[in-house]
């Protein structure tokens, strides 16, 4: 049934983007278009941000520096390459919610994720299993199983999940808590995604920190939906390490670089194994070439190569625009516009569309996936054709995410509008 308050027409959702404090940071960002020119309702963010305008003109500046200096270009030029990593974290460790020690981009995520259990899942005879969510990330689940098998364990009977209950998709928080009471004093470690990748569900990171560290667990999170999306407070949750991507919210591009956190409490501790490199060592002495590792101190330790300075200009040309933006300004947005895709959702009716990902704002993020009852893959190759990119899950989940960067009332309003007239 049509909610009455709601205002289901365009000029409406244009009212909203005419009072949108951020609505100038589209123009900033190219948004691709159909074959007839006409913009596409881009609502995958979630997947892949959209290229800003400023980024080839950044890459532009680092291949001029490379073509007018040859190696020079990592003590000279606009941006010297040697330390560029340097320039991204300020910006990243206030989107993420972390102190600047505790915040480095480098590698890749699932890299990333490797290097962290190296550091965090250290099994003995009495702690050696993990727990993770039953409907984990591919990726994250084939990093936890192979470490797993790596120091000598059987999946089959050290990785703990916790599940939806039978007819649910979303974890309760319950459940998660009595599962690591259940395990406590043989759980090694503690991983979840953050926010779930299919769901859209956003799990509460300080609550269960709390909870892992009360029974002496490791407790880690895999962010890859959360950086640039939901107001992280990674530092005060306290957790002991995240990592996350920057090819989604971030808009750093196809497969561009990771981030990483590891809690300041674990900086500087020389008790703690990890895997090295040249990169990891102290920036005053690197280049003597000595041969005893002297880690920088702060997550710099945990590098192992030079910075891939080409890989990491989009990265630090988006993250401008973050702190341009402002974190908690773009989250009051998404709400906002999340919400209001919500609204327009609910009018057609429950057993029509339902809503898997959690109606309360502060368990999800941008992302709302979408239950069509009955429909197939021609429902989402329609609604393709007539303009609108999202993607399709299988049976016939569509994972809708409205960017608050980029995204505008009226995309949200044209992404229903196809949507019903596709049902
Ligand atoms: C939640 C989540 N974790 C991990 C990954 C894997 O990331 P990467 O391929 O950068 O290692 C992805 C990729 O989309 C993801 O969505």
């Amino acid at each position: 049934m049509e909610s009455p308050l709601l205002d289901t027409t365009i000029d409406h959702a244009r009212q909203k983007d005419a009072q949108d404090p951020l609505r100038s940071f589209r123009e900033l960002f190219h948004i691709p278009k159909q074959a007839n020119g006409e913009e596409y309702v881009y609502l995958c963010g979630n997947s892949l941000g959209l290229q800003p305008k400023s980024t080839r003109k950044a890459i532009s500046q680092e291949l001029q520096s490379w073509q007018d200096l040859g190696v020079e270009g990592h003590f000279q030029g606009k941006n010297p390459w040697v330390p560029y990593h340097e320039y991204l974290t300020e910006a990243m460790a206030e989107v993420v919610g972390a102190k600047l020690h505790e915040v480095v981009t480098m590698n890749t995520l699932t890299v990333n994720l490797h290097l962290m259990l190296v550091s965090f899942y250290r099994p003995d005879k009495n702690r050696h299993k993990i727990l993770i969510e039953s409907d984990a990330f591919p990726s994250d689940r084939f990093a936890v199983e192979s470490q797993l098998r790596f120091h000598g364990y059987d999946p089959a009977e050290a990785l703990i999940e916790v599940n939806p209950r039978e007819g649910e998709t979303l974890l309760r928080h319950e459940d998660i808590k009595t599962k690591i009471e259940q395990h406590g004093d043989q759980l090694a470690l503690i991983l979840f995604g953050n926010t779930n990748y299919y769901t859209g569900q956003f799990l509460p990171i300080k609550q269960i920190t709390d909870w892992g560290h009360t029974h002496g667990a490791m407790v880690g999170f895999d962010c890859a939906h959360a950086a640039g999306n939901v107001d992280l407070q990674l530092h005060d949750s306290g957790c002991d390490f995240a990592v996350w991507c920057t090819y989604k919210y971030l808009n750093g591009g196809p497969g561009s670089l990771g981030g990483v956190f590891v809690h300041e409490r674990h900086l500087n501790n020389n008790d703690i194994p990890r895997f090295e490199g040249w990169w990891g060592h102290n920036k005053d002495t690197r280049f003597q070439m000595r041969d005893d590792f002297d880690p920088i101190p702060g997550v710099e330790a945990w590098q192992l190569s030079c910075p891939p300075v080409m890989s990491m200009v989009p990265v630090w040309n988006s993250l401008k625009l973050f702190k341009e933006a402002g974190i908690k300004n773009l989250r009051n947005k998404s709400v906002s516009l999340t919400g209001y895709l919500e609204q327009l959702i609910l009018t057609l009716g429950d057993e029509v569309v339902t809503i898997i990902t959690p109606s309360e704002e502060e368990q999800r993020g941008a992302q709302l996936s979408l239950f069509v009852k009955n429909a197939s893959r021609t429902l989402f190759e329609n609604i393709s054709r007539d303009g609108v990119i999202v993607d399709w899950r299988e049976p016939n989940v569509i994972r809708v995410a409205p960017a608050p960067m980029y995204n505008s009332f009226e995309d949200v309003w044209k992404f229903f509008t196809i949507l019903k007239n596709n049902l």
